[in-house]
């Protein structure tokens, strides 16, 4: 039988392509192989947006329906609202109880995340158990494979340390779930940082052709070529050329690079190819998306479907933990 995968998002509105190439590439794909559980983490938002609440109902709707028109199919995975399913926050009282303090003091993901959150208080329980929060996602279901990025491996890590725990106090039950490493690109903003939504650098799957032409002609290009018969370094070719890294098939790579060097083509040509293959790879989610937009009853559709799935192999794990903790 295949292996169970659970993932979770946060829910931040409509995606970009940090997103996909980050995340959602690697999901359409798992969904074929394993069985697959993919919800939107939205009480994990609350851990830094607890102050800000006013648009997640909605940016929930447009992540689902990005998912849908990216591909991930509901007659291939279940797709759900963690908040939907009571029995996650349960088993999360439970989890806290037997997880100490220190072993979420000394998350790397944490500290990191301390420091880099200045605009508010973010030294909150919430906060710091944030992991003990996304165990519960994960075992809830039962769930074997967690895909996740690199920067996500101490939680699970702290996942399986809480199961093993868990076995300890209680007797074995829980299969300690493995993180499933995918290759990722990565993908720079416009302007050279990180895409991201906060940064206003991201180009989104759901953007506009012209809008998305538009962004790539401000894409950063190498600094020092500033007349189109000066040759350019790919290598110093700060967001264009890194992009058609990720987008352009190697053969085709070494004439982008050959027209660079030799100044065959100036900057604004090599935007162009490139804003033409970003273009020309979402024109199935362009219309798979606007199908969605007529029909915006199928996002809760997908959802009421997806809980009708896994909620009963929720309920069924609570009820083996509740006598487990002679909670009856
Ligand atoms: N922490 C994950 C992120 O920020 C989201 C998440 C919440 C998650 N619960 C999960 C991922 C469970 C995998 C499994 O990307
Ligand atoms: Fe970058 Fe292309 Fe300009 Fe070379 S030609 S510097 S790769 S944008």
């Amino acid at each position: 039988m295949a292996k169970r995968v659970v993932s979770g998002q946060r829910p931040t509105g409509r995606l970009h392509l940090g997103h996909y190439f980050g995340t959602l590439q690697n999901w359409v794909k798992l969904q074929d192989k394993y069985e697959c559980l993919f919800f939107v983490a939205d009480w994990h938002a609350l851990t830094t947006k607890y102050d800000d609440v006013g648009e997640i109902a909605n940016d929930i709707r447009e992540m689902i329906a990005d998912w849908l028109a990216i591909g991930l199919d509901p007659r291939k995975c279940f797709m759900y609202k963690q908040s939907d399913i009571p029995e996650v926050a349960e088993l999360y009282v439970y989890l806290s109880m037997i997880t100490p303090v220190s072993w979420l003091e000394r998350n790397p993901t944490y500290k990191e995340m301390l420091e880099e959150i200045t605009e508010k208080d973010v030294s909150t329980v919430g906060f710091l158990s944030y992991p003990v929060l996304q165990t519960a996602d994960i075992i809830l279901p039962r769930g074997e494979l967690v895909p996740v990025g690199e920067d996500q491996l101490p939680h699970v890590e702290l996942g399986r340390e809480i199961v093993r725990r868990f076995n300890h106090l209680y007797g074995e039950y829980f299969v300690e779930p493995q993180a499933l490493l995918s290759p990722v690109k990565r993908l720079l903003g416009i302007d050279g940082r990180k895409m991201s939504k906060s940064y206003g650098n991201a180009i989104y799957l759901s953007d506009d052709p012209n809008i998305i032409r538009n962004k790539v002609n401000q894409m950063i290009t190498d600094p020092a070529r500033k007349r189109k018969i000066d040759p350019g370094r790919p290598e110093a070719c700060m967001v264009v050329y890194p992009t058609h890294e990720v987008y352009t098939p190697p053969e085709e790579l070494e004439e982008i690079e050959r027209n660079c060097r030799e100044a065959t083509w100036g900057c604004m040509e090599c935007k162009r190819q490139l804003a033409d293959r970003i273009v020309d790879s979402l024109a199935t989610f362009r219309e798979r998306r606007a199908g969605i937009e007529r029909e915006p009853g199928v996002v809760d559709e997908v959802l009421r479907e997806g809980l009708h799935q896994v909620r009963p192999i929720c309920r069924a794990t609570i009820r083996d933990v509740r006598e487990r903790l002679n909670i009856l």
